[in-house]
């Protein structure tokens, strides 16, 4: 069924929009609670704090508003280089307008427009993988959690270095300590402010310890206590909801520090990217055995840990995200691909690749790979290969082969994470 777009107008949300919106958002997150509690929860701010515009779609003929989201305002590191993205949030359409193509249409609405800023990057955590497929967004966000027996963690003497989180010494050693690592590691955001506030926020649960040596900040972890389910009673048990280490014995320091919580807490929850190291560090690989566990693992093997089907990314204008992002070393070649792309529309772009750069160029290569805007964005990232898509058909390759080996070395890198959810 097709919505009559003509009568409906998109538009950045303003303050006498806030009851509209808060409507719109309960019945779509929270239907459970009141308006007045979704305001004073969610809009404390206002409608458009820093770094968050929310937009708001009316039914020009009755003035409701039957759709809204919120656009943050990003930038994310992909090989050592900052990016400019946009981030999708709260994407919600009334309820009586559901199924009928509105909350499509404002998603294409706000590509359309991030394409004439030349906005290279849009990220989101999807409520399903799906919906934004058909929009050209790609699976790219893998996080690995394991759900440990607190007395399998190894117990380093570098635990001696940690200390308590004191907002009044140490928050602008930990930021510094953050954007250290962050510039170092694909998919984690340049935080600016308004995302360390809510990031270091008290909460009821939530702990911060910071690794120090000669007064400075290498390394920090975020702890929030929980409840789980284990097969006698509840058990008290920590989630890590971020930790930082800039060298191997920060990285030591809060792991040794973790072991010695076993007496009061039973089971840890780590929170990680897949080549993080910690699995092979443990006394014993595989789940807590005390933790009450519906499914059996198959076969001869522990059940150890679980893969969180994180966010998505997508490449919006192709020219500049080619322009930013460096590539490895290596010979210099052509390369033209043919890119369909559902919303904005096909394109085909040849880029040189040349000095740890890659240049739009007008002429065509030899090579060309026929590429989704979805799979473009698995390969530019570094989670997939060209090869591999070759491989299982998902592009399509003509030419030499050998072109084909140099875009996956090119473009090689360790895929992204991010440990900000929004
Ligand atoms: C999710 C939501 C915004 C979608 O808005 P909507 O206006 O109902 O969606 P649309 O009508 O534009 O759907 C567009 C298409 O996506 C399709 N679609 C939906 N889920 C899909 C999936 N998982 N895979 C593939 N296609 C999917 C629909 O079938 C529809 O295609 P069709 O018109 O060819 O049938 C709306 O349902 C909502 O507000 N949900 C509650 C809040 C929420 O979960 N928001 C998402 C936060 S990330």
């Amino acid at each position: 069924m097709v919505t009559d777009r003509v009568e409906i107008c998109l538009r950045p949300a303003e303050a006498e929009d806030l009851s509209q919106i808060v409507h719109l958002d309960r019945l779509a997150f929270a239907p459970l609670k009141s308006n007045a509690e979704v305001e004073q929860e969610w809009y404390a701010h206002g409608i458009n704090p820093e770094g968050r515009q929310q937009f708001i779609a009316v039914d020009q003929r009755t003035g409701l508003g039957v759709g809204t989201y919120t656009e943050l305002q990003l930038s994310v590191f992909l090989e050592g280089q900052e990016l400019p993205a946009k981030g999708f949030a709260g994407v919600a359409v009334a309820l009586e307008r559901r199924g009928q193509g509105v909350g499509r249409w404002m998603l294409e609405q706000s590509l359309r427009d991030l394409q004439q800023q030349q906005i290279p990057l849009a990220i989101l955590y999807p409520f399903q993988h799906g919906f934004y497929r058909q929009l050209g967004w790609a699976w790219v966000g893998r996080v690995h959690q394991y759900t440990v027996a607190s007395h399998h963690l190894p117990s380093y003497p570098e635990r001696c270095h940690i200390a308590a989180y004191d907002p009044t010494q140490h928050q602008i050693a930990l930021t510094n300590a953050y954007h250290h690592a962050a510039c170092q590691h694909n998919g984690w955001l340049r935080r600016q402010d308004w995302q360390w506030r809510s990031r270091l926020k008290p909460c009821p649960g939530r702990e911060i310890y910071c690794y120090l040596e000669g007064g400075q900040i290498l390394g920090y972890v975020i702890l929030q206590y929980t409840l789980l389910d284990t097969l006698s009673q509840p058990a008290l048990s920590l989630v890590i909801q971020e930790w930082v280490a800039l060298n191997g014995d920060a990285y030591r320091g809060i792991l040794g520090f973790l072991s010695t919580l076993k007496d009061q807490v039973s089971t840890l929850v780590w929170n990680t990217y897949p080549e993080d190291s910690f699995p092979y560090l443990l006394r014993e690989q595989r789940c807590d055995p005390g933790l009450r566990q519906t499914v059996e693992f198959f076969g001869l093997t522990h059940r150890f840990g679980e893969i969180g089907a994180g966010f998505m990314w997508r490449l919006i204008d192709v020219a500049t995200a080619f322009r930013l992002r460096p590539v490895r070393p290596g010979d210099s070649f052509l390369l033209t691909f043919e890119i369909t792309d559902p919303v904005l529309g096909d394109q085909t772009l040849t880029a040189n690749f040349a000095t740890g750069r890659m240049h739009p160029v007008s002429q065509r290569s030899p090579g060309v790979l026929k590429t989704s805007i979805a799979h473009l964005t698995e390969m530019y990232c570094g989670l997939r290969r060209a090869s591999e898509l070759v491989w299982t058909k998902e592009v399509e390759w003509t030419g030499d082969p050998s072109l084909l080996t140099k875009l996956d070395t090119a473009w090689e890198a360790t895929p992204p994470f991010c440990w900000d959810a929004f």
